[in-house]
């Protein structure tokens, strides 16, 4: 008999992929019908930029954003102003900083706990979890993510426009991919779920059979 017994691990399934690919929707559905905590770990980033904003600091200097992300607590993910371009472009900034991940790490390894946990990011499969059981790499094209944030954005009250959204989206991907830590990449075993073409329950009846899949 094996001496490795992955059934016994707690499941963990890492969601990662661009901006607005429907990642946080398919993960809380996914958490939801599986009984697992679910993290949305793009809101860490997010409000470690609100804190070094608060304090009128620049999100791209290191140190004012280290100190943030090591003053972290969790209320700090149920404000109410993480979302939005300025929110965006601050997460984005902070997260480039190698500083920030590393104090970021610990929260997210321990969410999971012996439980199991959905998280989704950009870099849960390749960094927080390399060995997580179930790998969902979730994309779609540009055009299809810029118009969902940008209904999504309308339905707040936004009079945001389509092409800014776009262009700012395009920016943000090209940041995430290109920096040296934790690069947005899919892990070399995530299964690609491209959602262009697919609604939520499409994309919720993929996941799941790659979950049975992978169980
Ligand atoms: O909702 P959206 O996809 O626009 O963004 P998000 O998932 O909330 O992430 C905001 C920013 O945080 C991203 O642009 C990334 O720069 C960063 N992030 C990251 O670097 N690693 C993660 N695991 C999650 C988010």
């Amino acid at each position: 008999m094996s001496e490795h017994r992955p059934a016994n691990r707690p499941l963990i399934i890492a969601i990662d992929g661009p901006a607005a690919a429907g990642k946080g929707t398919l993960a809380r559905r996914l958490a939801g019908t599986l009984g697992l905590p679910y993290l949305d770990t793009g809101l860490l980033y997010r409000a470690v930029g609100r804190r070094v904003l608060d304090g009128g600091g620049d999100p791209a200097d290191p140190t004012g954003a280290e100190a943030a992300a090591r003053a972290l607590r969790p209320a700090d993910l149920d404000r109410p102003d993480l979302r939005g371009p300025e929110a965006d472009a601050a997460a984005t900034a902070v997260a480039a900083i190698p500083a920030v991940r590393s104090a970021l790490l610990a929260f997210q390894r321990n969410f999971a706990g012996e439980r199991g946990a959905v998280l989704d990011g950009r870099d849960i499969g390749t960094v927080i979890f390399p060995d997580a059981r179930v790998k969902l790499f979730v994309t779609a094209s540009l055009q299809a993510r810029a118009r969902r944030r940008w209904l999504e954005l309308r339905a707040k009250g936004s009079d945001a426009e389509l092409s800014t959204v776009e262009t700012d989206m395009r920016a943000r991907d090209a940041l995430d991919a290109a920096r040296a830590a934790a690069p947005l990449r899919p892990a070399p075993d995530a299964a690609l779920l491209d959602t262009t073409e697919l609604d939520a329950d499409g994309a919720f009846r993929a996941a799941m059979s790659e979950v049975a899949r992978r169980r």
